[in-house]
């Protein structure tokens, strides 16, 4: 192991350990490329690093070429989840020196929506299976003060409203692999939020929709969904109470 030298900034301790990672990147891109292949690139690392700030590492210091989304950085936005050594992750949240470094590191897109460039997938289908499922408060009357809801009636629906929209449940699910017209966990769970929130009237539309052959009912309860999840969602729970609703009508 090495040490960076860091001088004149007194909050920092003045040696900072360091050591190298080899990430393999799967790449491609579509004006040049028949097929994606795999790169690697070394990289100096500290222990505080994540793997997003080694995919900047690369981008700013080996190849500008290299293609990823990302924005907040810190676990909020949901831009940039990836496969990180075959698990969907996000690459902001994902440090280091938590995997195991003795071998290479290996990043791709997630799986199931069209690849573009590098790690950015077309996002279209998620999001419009996301639209589909109406994830807004829908309510017919207009109060002349805030709608009133007891701290019970907000917890029902606690869980599911964390979901900051990474399409890491999606595409880890096998069904939406095989078949991408599959609503997919996060539109489920994102429709969960709202049929249980007391204050919203739309639950029966939601249901209907999700109803369909493409709806609830193409879960097989993997759970990959709920191992992927970077907000700990039990998303495979928030599936199994939509199905008991979509028996049952809103409880
Ligand atoms: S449920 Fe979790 S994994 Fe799925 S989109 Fe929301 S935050 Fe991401
Ligand atoms: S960059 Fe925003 S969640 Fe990772």
């Amino acid at each position: 192991m090495s040490t960076a030298v860091l001088e004149n900034k007194p909050n920092i301790p003045a040696e900072v350990p360091t050591f190298t990672a080899t990430m393999m990147i799967r790449r491609f891109d579509p004006e040049k490329d028949a097929e994606p292949y795999w790169q690697d690139f070394d990289v100096v690392m500290q222990g505080t690093d994540r793997v997003l700030d080694a995919l900047h590492k690369i981008k700013w210091e080996q190849d500008q070429t290299l293609t990823f989304r990302r924005s907040c950085a810190h676990g909020v936005c949901g831009s940039d989840a990836m496969r990180i050594n075959g698990r969907n992750r996000l690459a902001c949240k994902t440090l280091l020196k938590d995997l195991d470094l003795t071998k290479p590191v290996y990043v791709e897109a997630i799986k199931g929506l069209p690849l573009e460039k590098d790690l950015i997938v077309n996002m279209d289908p998620f999001f419009d299976s996301f639209r589909e499922v109406q994830p807004f408060l829908i309510a017919s009357s207009k109060p002349e003060k805030e709608r009133i809801q007891s701290p019970v009636e907000r917890a029902r629906f606690d869980d599911t409203t964390k979901c900051i929209l990474c399409a890491a449940c999606t595409t880890s699910c096998p069904v939406f692999w095989t078949d991408g017209q599959y609503f997919g966990p996060a539109a489920i769970v994102n429709a969960h939020r709202f049929i249980f929130d007391s204050r919203d009237e739309g639950a029966s539309v939601r249901l209907d929709i999700l109803n369909d052959k493409e709806g609830v009912w193409r879960c097989r309860t993997t759970f990959n969904c709920t191992d992927a999840c970077p907000r700990g969602i039990q998303v495979t729970q928030a599936i199994a109470e939509v199905k008991a609703a979509v028996l049952r009508g809103k409880p």
